[in-house]
């Protein structure tokens, strides 16, 4: 949703000057015109200086800008003019390489480094009268100041410093940018290290303001009479004052991302209410600790939602169900959101992704959640929710053409009934997560009708029956985990036959009462290659089987009372060169 609205949003900002999308085939749509122009219009000889000056100033390492040569600037790459008076009107610099926002991988940035500019950037783009553009996204300007000079590029309506390693304090000048539509300043730049992304657990945000943008105050926003778009996210925003009443003198603003700004406070009253045409707002990440306020139900045209990673407290709000068009609620991670679930919720039909997973909440699901049919995403893993599960899923197999992608409520161990055969009908699952509940029963066969799902998980609960009669031809499957329940049957190799892609196996038994055998001949050569094979107390020796040894790419192995004897193999560590856990 925000991709696209942003994606439209700059379409028509385009369509206002004649340009093409982005990218390659902007390259493309810019020759013919400037060709056929040439003669008679080229860009200015003042407008084709700066953008040299820039050249010079700016550090290139791979040569992005080697087509900068020549009379005619329009022709350069990253360079749009407007058409009729060949002025400069768009500097697209974004790093080229594809990137998802926030997958930052070591190798990713390494890359993206490579890739990168840097340097100074050269004051000549004031030069640049009718700049309307600019995108320097995705690069590299080292810990470098944003330069106070770009505030004064008076004709920008698009600005977008994103992930490119600015830092220092935001210059309050870029305030007296009267005419800038979209403002994307996100600092995130470092992978996050392990340690940051265990829930519950206070932020340490020294890590991740460490090298980023700051500021001391907001009232420079109120020059932005028609922004649309703010992105400050993971800047360093703890000593600003007032900073909603800040953003709250932004009449025309739609998307608000202020993601793990180390905000401490989320005010419980406003003074006045500006955001009427606030869609989107992502305050996630921010360690509030407080209730969920009530002035947000007031954002009646909100469609997006994200409170998660904070501290919030307290029940959901009923009035929540007065947002009528929301799309997208993540209120997840919050750890002290407890009591039930208003069951006017159930009244958000234009939900898509409803994500209330790790907190406290408890009771049942309201039954007026069966009207949710647009749902895709329904998670409310590790709460207390009771009661029974097949009254759930009856109630969503009840829209006509279910479009639920992933039902996820494990961790809530009050919760039981059994999987009805009504869960065929949810058509496009892809992931079943209800491991450490307390489900009964059998897994129904009608199960073996999902065929995308990805990730059956019913581990640790209290089922029973055989496992695989359904689910043998789910040839989607990537991981199954049963563990810990009371099976019976016996598998056969034969069983696995149609399970080409899975990764991760789980099927240790928990309990006396379980009588599961793995059956397998010794020449077995299994159709997957895992990562993940948990067999405790599954008997599968007593020699180390040579289809485990076949497994080359596991990275954890738990073999625990598998009925092995004998010495391992010596060259254990080239069999599996990925192992990390061995048990
Ligand atoms: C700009 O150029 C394109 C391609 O030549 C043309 O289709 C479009 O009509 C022009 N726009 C204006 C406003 O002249
Ligand atoms: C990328 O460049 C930044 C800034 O110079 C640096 O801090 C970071 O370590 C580099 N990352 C990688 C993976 O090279
Ligand atoms: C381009 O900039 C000049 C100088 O600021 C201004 O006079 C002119 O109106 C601008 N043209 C457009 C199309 O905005
Ligand atoms: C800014 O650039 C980043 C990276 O290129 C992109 O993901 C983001 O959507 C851009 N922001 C806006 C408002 O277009
Ligand atoms: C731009 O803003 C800064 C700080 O807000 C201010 O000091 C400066 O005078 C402004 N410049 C112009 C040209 O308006
Ligand atoms: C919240 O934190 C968890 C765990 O660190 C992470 O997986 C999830 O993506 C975060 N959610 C948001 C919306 O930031
Ligand atoms: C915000 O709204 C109030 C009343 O609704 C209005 O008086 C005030 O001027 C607005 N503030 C801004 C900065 O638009
Ligand atoms: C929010 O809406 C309620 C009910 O319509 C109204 O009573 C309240 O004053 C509004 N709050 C703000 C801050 O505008
Ligand atoms: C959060 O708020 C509660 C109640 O106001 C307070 O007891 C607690 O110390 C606060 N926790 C943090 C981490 O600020
Ligand atoms: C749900 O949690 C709330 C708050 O912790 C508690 O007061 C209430 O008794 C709980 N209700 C049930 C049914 O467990
Ligand atoms: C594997 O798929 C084939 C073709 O769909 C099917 O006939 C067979 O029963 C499946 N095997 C198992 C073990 O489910
Ligand atoms: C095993 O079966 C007995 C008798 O049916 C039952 O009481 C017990 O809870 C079962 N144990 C487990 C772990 O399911």
């Amino acid at each position: 949703m925000v991709a696209t609205h942003t994606f439209t949003a700059i379409a028509h900002l385009l369509l206002l000057f004649s340009f093409c999308p982005l990218g390659a085939p902007y390259r493309q749509a810019i020759k013919p015109a400037s060709a056929t122009n040439s003669k008679t219009f080229r860009c200015s000889e003042v407008e084709r200086k700066a953008l040299l000056s820039l050249k010079e100033s700016l550090l290139d390492p791979s040569g992005r800008l080697s087509s900068w040569v020549g009379e005619d600037c329009c022709k350069w790459i990253g360079v749009g003019c407007e058409n009729r008076t060949q002025h400069v009107v768009k500097l697209d610099l974004k790093n080229p390489l594809p990137v998802a926002k926030f997958d930052f991988q070591y190798e990713r940035r390494e890359a993206l480094n490579k890739s990168s500019l840097g340097g100074r950037i050269s004051p000549s783009l004031l030069d640049l009268k009718n700049l309307s553009y600019l995108d320097l996204s995705l690069n590299n300007f080292g810990g470098n100041n944003i330069p106070e000079f770009l505030g004064s590029l008076q004709s920008l309506s698009y600005l977008n410093l994103s992930f490119s390693f600015f830092a220092g304090v935001i210059p309050p000048h870029l305030g007296n940018l009267s005419r800038l539509q979209y403002l994307d300043l996100d600092s995130y730049h470092l992978p996050r290290p392990k340690y940051i992304e265990y829930p519950h657990q206070a932020h340490d945000y020294s890590f991740v303001f460490s090298q980023g943008l700051k500021a001391k105050n907001l009232k420079w926003l109120a020059g932005f009479p028609s922004l649309k778009y703010l992105n400050l996210g993971h800047a360093n925003l703890v000593k600003v004052p007032n900073w909603l009443e800040a953003l709250n003198t932004l009449p025309s603003l739609e998307e608000l991302h202020l993601s793990e700004c180390g905000q401490v406070s989320l005010p419980n009253s406003i003074s006045s209410f500006n955001f009427t045409k606030l869609s989107v707002l992502d305050l996630s990440l921010n360690n509030f600790n407080s209730s969920i306020p009530h002035w947000l139900s007031n954002m009646s045209g909100l469609s997006i939602l994200n409170l998660a990673n904070n501290s919030l407290r307290g029940a959901i709000p009923k009035a929540l169900a007065d947002l009528h068009s929301l799309q997208e609620l993540d209120l997840s991670s919050n750890s002290f959101i407890e009591g039930p679930i208003p069951g006017g919720l159930g009244n958000l039909i234009h939900l898509r992704k409803l994500d209330l997973s790790s907190n406290h909440i408890n009771g049942t699901i309201p039954s007026s959640f069966a009207n949710l049919c647009n749902l895709q995403t329904f998670d409310l893993k590790m709460n207390d929710i009771s009661g029974e599960i097949n009254e759930l899923v009856d109630g969503f197999s009840r829209c006509s053409n279910s479009v639920l992608e992933s039902l996820a409520l494990s961790g809530n161990r009050y919760l039981g009934g059994k999987l009805p055969c009504s869960i065929g009908a949810l058509q496009k699952l892809q992931i079943i997560d209800l491991s450490n509940c307390s489900l009964q029963g059998s897994i129904p066969d009608s199960i073996g009708s999902l065929s995308f799902l990805q990730r059956l998980h019913l581990s640790a609960n209290r089922m029973s029956g055989p496992i695989f009669k359904s689910i043998g031809n789910l040839s989607m499957l990537l991981e199954i985990s049963l563990g810990g329940n009371s099976w019976e049957g016996v598998l056969t190799g034969a069983d696995f036959q149609n399970l080409t892609r899975l990764k991760f196996l789980y099927l240790s038994r928990p309990s006396e009462n379980s009588t599961l055998v793995l059956d397998v001949k010794p020449d077995w050569v299994p159709p997957f290659m895992l990562e993940y094979l948990i067999l405790r107390h599954i008997r599968i020796g007593p020699s180390f089987p040579a289809w485990v040894q076949a497994q080359n790419e596991l990275v954890d192995l738990s073999l625990v009372d598998a009925g092995i004897s004998g010495r391992l193999p010596e060259n254990i560590g080239e069999l599996f060169p990925k192992l990390e856990i061995w048990l």
